[in-house]
């Protein structure tokens, strides 16, 4: 259980990335006239617009904003040579949206038309889908080709190995290259007989005598006896002063602790199995090493003994790290720290957190991470986004232009150069579910304003919040609690000025699962839990004892423990056999 929720942690998620690198413009006939700022391209012919030396996507969606100075003009929109689009472009700038898939290293965008036109676009932005590592190949959607295809044990580059090459150490079953300091064992004497046959059942302490105190690792390497369809719950238990023990699991082949699974030669008429444990040790605090172990077979328990014992004092660890300016990354190219004055956010170095991340420890995290209980309703983050998502239906429409810009990673609503919102609401009827509060934050801008009675309102549950243009953000808190929420937004302004917004975000804090009415995140802060709820005790308001509270329901806690908060935080472990070997106290 804990193996699988190291697993769900490291998992790394896609999502749309705009292509930094610089485009390429280039005429397709020399004469023709293209001007050109960071916004804004005109031409008066045919022209491409080029990236160079991409790699590994599967998908792109092209963004822009086009026009022509005649109207229903069509203009050939051609990707490497492969024609895609007509698109039909009017003399007002109008939004368009384009995806397609996309392999080749480098993209060439053409678009063709006469020479009797000018063509503007203008907010040009190109996004990139990209295939997860190890993917070769990801048209579908999905990965087509995987490097490594359901690989059960290590991985070694783009093979699946049993044991990491000499020079390599396994971490998370990826083959780490790393350097190690091993120590004489001569010099520090081990006053065992570290061979000796063990049924499981039985420990072994070992006696080590460190002339020095230091944190390292023990690379230790046992032969166990038995077979896997009776012994697959066998454990080999590291004791570890003032930390959770080390658990081998000998005969599952999981890859947990474990450094490598082999063949060894049968005795006892059972099958030999060597696993090798590479473990961080604090000898500083620790002179004897006992591994204990535990086998629920009665009868038959089969057998193991230590083969090697191996101590080092130093570990380097070299991550190759495609990242941008990511000082260290993991194995599965997941940064951890950016280079100074950087922060990280979405496995990306930025010189700025994004608005509604919270800067900590170099990084960018989201509030939603940082607080439990913050659900977001509402999120403009990407330009991909449909305006009635966001905003709601028009209700009061003026036939204003209105539509999304992205701007240095921004994603603004009304503010592009032709665009105006003057006098358009919206009104979006919002499905809260349970919670206890509500945040409503965004940046405005009131552009080109000449009155001072020009604002943006917005109404919630009838109420009307004025905001004038010395104001440039709003952060909004409010307690709520009904389920049903009406918001209606607009922009209040009397001549040419317009409204932009950016940073929209909507979120409620939610009340704990199950519950029904909440003052708070916490169960305590819960006045009524769900009816019917197995195993819950509705007159302490808790699950029964042996059990703990998830999004479902009342849970059995893990093996061993008596009582628990969650499956990994066990408070009481059990007092027998059970507890003694598989139930890990939460410290
Ligand atoms: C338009 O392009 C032609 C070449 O195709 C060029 O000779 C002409 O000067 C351009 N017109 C303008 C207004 O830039
Ligand atoms: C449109 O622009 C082209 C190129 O600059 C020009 O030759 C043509 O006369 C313009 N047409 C109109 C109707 O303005
Ligand atoms: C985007 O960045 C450029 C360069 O840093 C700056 O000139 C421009 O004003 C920025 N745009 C917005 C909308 O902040
Ligand atoms: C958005 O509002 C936040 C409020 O903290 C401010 O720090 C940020 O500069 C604003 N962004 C823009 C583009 O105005
Ligand atoms: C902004 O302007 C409005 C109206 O002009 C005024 O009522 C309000 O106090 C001003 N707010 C700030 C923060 O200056
Ligand atoms: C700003 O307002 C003036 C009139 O007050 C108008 O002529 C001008 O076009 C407006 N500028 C923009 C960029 O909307």
């Amino acid at each position: 259980m804990l193996l699988i929720f190291l697993f769900f942690l490291i998992q790394w998620i896609n999502c749309w990335n705009v292509i930094t690198s610089k485009k390429i413009i280039e005429p397709i006939n020399n004469d023709n006239f293209i001007m050109e700022d960071d916004y804004l391209i005109v031409s008066n012919g045919s022209y491409l617009l080029k990236y160079e030396g991409l790699q590994g996507y599967r998908k792109l969606h092209m963004i822009f904003d086009a026009k022509a100075n005649l109207s229903q003009v069509e203009i050939l929109l051609k990707v490497n040579g492969i024609k895609r689009n007509f698109l039909v472009v009017e003399k007002d700038f109008k939004e368009f949206h384009i995806e397609f898939e996309h392999q080749a290293a480098d993209i060439k965008i053409q678009f063709n038309f006469g020479e009797q036109i000018q063509f503007s676009i203008r907010n040009f932005n190109l996004f990139i889908e990209e295939c997860p590592k190890n993917c070769k190949y990801c048209l579908s959607g999905y990965c087509d080709l995987e490097i490594l295809d359901q690989c059960e044990k290590l991985r070694y580059k783009n093979q699946c190995v049993d044991e990491c090459p000499k020079g390599y150490i396994s971490e998370f079953r990826e083959c780490i290259k790393t350097s190690l300091n091993q120590l004489g064992l001569n010099q520090m004497s081990i006053d065992n007989d570290i061979g000796q046959t063990k049924k499981f059942g039985e420990s072994q302490e070992l006696h080590i005598d460190f002339g020095q105190n230091f944190v390292g690792w023990m690379e230790i390497v046992f032969n166990c006896y038995g077979k896997q369809q009776d012994h697959y719950n066998s454990i080999l238990k590291i004791f570890k002063e003032n930390a959770q023990p080390e658990l081998i699991h000998p005969f599952l082949p999981i890859y947990y602790n474990t450094q490598s699974y082999k063949q060894c030669k049968q005795r006892f008429e059972l099958d030999c199995i060597q696993v090798k444990g590479y473990l961080k040790m604090e000898f500083q605090e620790q002179n004897t090493i006992t591994i204990y172990s535990y086998s629920k077979n009665v009868e038959n328990t089969g057998f193991w003994n230590i083969d090697e014992i191996k101590l080092y004092d130093k570990e380097i660890k070299y991550y190759e790290c495609t990242i941008n300016e990511c000082e260290s990354c993991s194995f599965n190219q997941v940064c951890s720290q950016c280079k100074v004055n950087l922060y990280l956010y979405e496995n990306q170095c930025v010189k700025q957190c994004p608005y509604f991340t919270i800067k900590k420890d170099g990084k960018c995290i989201k509030i939603d991470e940082e607080q439990k209980d913050v659900s977001f309703i509402i999120k403009l983050d990407s330009p991909f986004q449909e305006l009635l998502s966001i905003f709601g239906q028009k209700t009061f429409d003026m036939k204003e232009q209105i539509s999304f810009r992205y701007e240095n990673g921004t994603t603004y609503i009304g503010g592009g150069l032709k665009d105006n919102w003057r006098r358009t609401t919206f009104t979006k009827q919002l499905n809260l579910g349970k919670h206890y509060s509500i945040r409503l934050m965004f940046n405005l801008s009131i552009e080109n304003s000449t009155s001072e009675l020009d604002c943006f309102t917005y109404t919630i549950d009838g109420k009307t919040y004025l905001v004038h243009k010395n104001v440039s953000y709003i952060d909004h808190p409010l307690y709520h609690n009904k389920n049903i929420l009406n918001l209606n937004l607009g922009c209040k302004i009397s001549n040419n000025g317009r409204c932009v917004i950016s940073n929209y975000y909507f979120m409620t804090m939610k009340c704990s699962p199950l519950c029904l009415q909440c003052v708070g995140p916490l169960q305590s802060d819960c006045k009524a839990y769900q009816k019917d709820i197995d195993k819950f005790d509705y007159q302490k308001q808790k699950c029964l004892e042996g059990y703990y509270l998830d999004d479902y329901g009342c849970i059995k806690c893990s093996v061993g423990c008596l009582i628990c908060e969650t499956y990994n935080k066990c408070l009481k472990c059990k007092d027998d056999k059970d507890g003694e070997f598989y139930c890990l106290p939460y410290i």
